[in-house]
C-alpha cells in the first residue's frame, strides 16, 4: 500500500470564504468582512488602504460567501458521500468573541460549531480546525492595532482556550494560524495590520510575527494541557523557490526567499529564532521587543506536525533585469519556462510538491500534512448541467502521484491531504467566485448572483474513488 492506513483524505475551506452569515448569530465584524472585491481588494489586503467599515460602493464577497452557515448539513453530507475522512475548516474568531476582548464568549457561535462538528462526527469525518484563517475581530484592529500589539496574545489565547475546552472531545487536530508567513506579504488580510505613513513596515511586520509566534506557542501549551491527545500544528504557505540559473547568486537569492518563509516554521517547530533571522534583523535595524519568558515558551511548546499549502513552486533571480513575472499564491514569481500555468498564472508543478515535502521533512523531521492544494479554474456548466473538470482531475492526479512518490520512494511521513476549496468558495486573492477549486459546484457568480445550488462536478466521483481505494486508483 502506498498511502498509510488511516491516511486523512478530505478537503479544506475557511470560514470567511464559505460561511457567509456575517452578522448572524451575534457574530461581530472581522477584517475579512471589510476586504472588498474589485480594484481596492489588493491595497486593502496589503494594509495600504484603510477601510475599516463597509460602504455601499463596494461588494464584500465574505458577507454571504456560499452561505455555508445555513447549508453546512447538506455540504457535509456531500463530503461524506465523497468518503472524506477529514474536513479542514476554520472557526470564525468573531463568532466566538464578536469584539475579541469580551470576558465571555458568544454561546450562539459556540453552538454553531458544536453542531457542525457533530455533523462531521456523525459521518466519521475528523475535523481539522484552523483557529485563525485570515480573520481578526475588527474591534481589535481599531482599538489596539491588531497583531502590532502584544495585548493580542492574551485575546487570542483566551479564544483558543475557549474553543479547546469546548471542543476537546470533538476535535483532535488543530492549526493555530493559517499560512502564518502571509503576514509578510498580505499584512492586513493575514494579520489585520495597517501601516501609517513613515512607519518602519519591516519592523512592524516582524514585531507582529513575534506576537503571533508567542501566541501560537502559548496556545500549543494550553491545548496540550486541556487534552494531551491534541495534535497541534503550524501552517505554511509552502512551495520551494528555485534559482533561475546555476549562478550561485541566483541560488543564494532562492535560499534567502525560502528562509523568509521557513523563519516562522523554524521557530514553531524547532523552538527558537534561527541565527540567520537574528542577523538579518540586526543588519536591517529591525528591533523586536521580546519578554524574558518568550524564549522558554517558544522552546518548550513546539508543534506536533507541520502543515502547509502547496499550489506551485517559485522562481527567483538575483539579476533585476530578469523580471518576467507571473502570479502566484499572494505574491508574483518569475515565469518558469518548464511549467504550464493556470488561467490565473499560478504555475503547475507536481514534482515541486515532492520537492517541498522532502525539504520540509528533512528540515523538521516531523509528520507533514498537506492542508491546501488545487487548481483554481473557470468551470463551464454544460447544457445538461454537467461540469467536465478534467483539468482539475489532471492537476490533482499528478499531485497525488507526487505525494505517493514522496511517501514510498523518499519515506516522508504524511498524515493527510485536504485539497483546497473542496466546495467552490470565494477566492482569497481576488474575491471572485469564478476562480473555482471545488469538487462541488456552487451556483453563484462574481457579482453575487446565483441560486447557491450545489451540484457535483466530474471530479466528485473521481475523488470518491481515490479515497475509496486509499489513493491506489487515481
Ligand atoms: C491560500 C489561502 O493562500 O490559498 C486560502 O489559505 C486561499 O484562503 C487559497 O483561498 C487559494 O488562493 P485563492 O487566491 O485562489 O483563493
Amino acid at each position: 500500500m502506498s498511502f498509510p492506513k488511516g491516511f486523512l483524505w478530505g478537503g479544506a475551506t475557511a470560514a470567511n470564504q464559505c460561511e457567509g452569515g456575517y452578522l448572524d448569530g451575534g457574530r461581530g465584524l472581522a477584517t475579512v468582512d471589510v476586504v472588498p472585491a474589485g480594484k481596492d481588494r489588493l491595497p486593502v489586503a496589503l494594509g495600504m488602504k484603510k477601510m475599516l467599515e463597509c460602504d455601499s460602493e463596494h461588494y464584500y464577497p465574505s458577507h454571504e460567501a456560499i452561505d455555508m452557515y445555513h447549508n453546512f448539513k447538506n455540504d457535509i453530507r456531500l463530503f461524506a458521500e465523497m468518503g472524506f475522512k477529514c474536513y479542514r475548516l476554520s472557526i470564525s474568531w468573531s463568532r466566538i468573541f464578536p469584539n475579541g476582548d469580551e470576558s465571555n464568549p458568544n454561546e450562539e457561535g459556540l453552538k454553531f460549531y458544536d453542531e457542525l462538528f457533530d455533523e462531521c462526527i456523525k459521518y466519521g469525518i475528523e475535523p481539522l480546525v484552523t483557529i485563525c484563517h485570515f480573520d481578526v475581530p475588527i474591534h481589535l484592529v481599531k482599538t489596539i492595532g491588531s497583531w502590532k500589539s502584544r495585548k493580542m496574545i492574551e485575546h487570542f489565547t483566551k479564544y483558543c482556550e475557549t474553543v479547546f475546552t469546548r471542543y476537546k472531545n470533538k476535535v483532535k487536530y488543530w492549526l493555530t494560524f493559517n499560512e502564518i508567513n502571509m503576514l509578510l506579504h498580505l499584512p492586513f488580510m493575514g494579520a489585520g495590520i495597517l501601516f501609517e505613513d513613515g512607519e518602519n513596515k519591516e519592523e512592524i511586520k516582524y514585531q507582529a510575527a513575534h506576537h503571533e509566534l508567542v501566541a501560537s506557542a502559548m496556545a500549543t501549551k494550553i491545548g496540550h494541557e486541556i487534552n494531551p491527545e491534541f495534535k497541534i500544528g503550524c501552517m505554511l504557505a509552502g512551495g520551494n523557490t528555485y534559482p533561475n540559473t546555476c549562478n550561485p547568486k541566483d541560488v543564494w537569492r532562492s535560499m534567502e526567499l525560502d528562509r523568509e518563509n521557513y523563519f516562522f516554521i523554524d521557530i514553531q517547530s524547532r523552538g527558537e529564532y534561527p541565527t540567520y533571522a537574528k542577523k538579518m534583523m540586526e543588519r536591517q535595524g529591525i528591533n523586536i521587543k521580546m519578554e524574558d519568558e518568550d524564549d522558554e515558551l517558544l522552546k518548550n511548546n513546539t508543534v506536533d506536525f507541520i502543515s502547509f499549502s502547496y499550489y506551485s513552486s517559485r522562481l527567483i533571480s538575483a539579476d533585476p533585469a530578469v523580471n518576467n513575472l507571473t502570479e502566484g499564491n499572494a505574491f508574483a514569481t518569475l515565469k518558469n519556462p518548464y511549467l504550464e500555468a493556470s488561467e490565473w498564472g499560478w504555475q503547475i508543478d507536481p514534482l515541486g510538491l515532492r520537492i517541498t515535502l522532502n525539504s520540509l521533512y528533512d528540515r523538521y523531521q516531523k509528520p507533514l500534512f498537506i492542508v491546501e492544494n488545487g487548481l483554481g479554474a473557470v468551470d463551464n456548466v454544460e447544457e445538461d448541467g454537467i461540469i467536465n473538470d478534467d483539468y482539475r482531475i489532471q492537476y490533482l492526479r499528478e499531485h497525488i502521484k507526487a505525494m505517493k512518490d514522496a511517501i514510498t520512494e523518499d519515506g516522508v511521513e504524511l498524515l493527510g491531504y485536504t485539497p483546497w476549496g473542496c466546495i467552490d468558495l470565494v477566492s482569497a486573492s481576488t474575491g471572485e467566485m469564478k476562480k473555482r477549486y471545488g469538487f462541488i459546484y456552487v451556483d453563484k457568480d462574481n457579482d453575487g448572483k446565483g441560486t447557491l445550488a450545489r451540484s457535483k462536478k466530474k471530479s466528485f466521483n473521481w475523488y470518491k474513488k481515490v479515497i475509496e481505494t486509499n489513493g491506489e486508483d487515481i
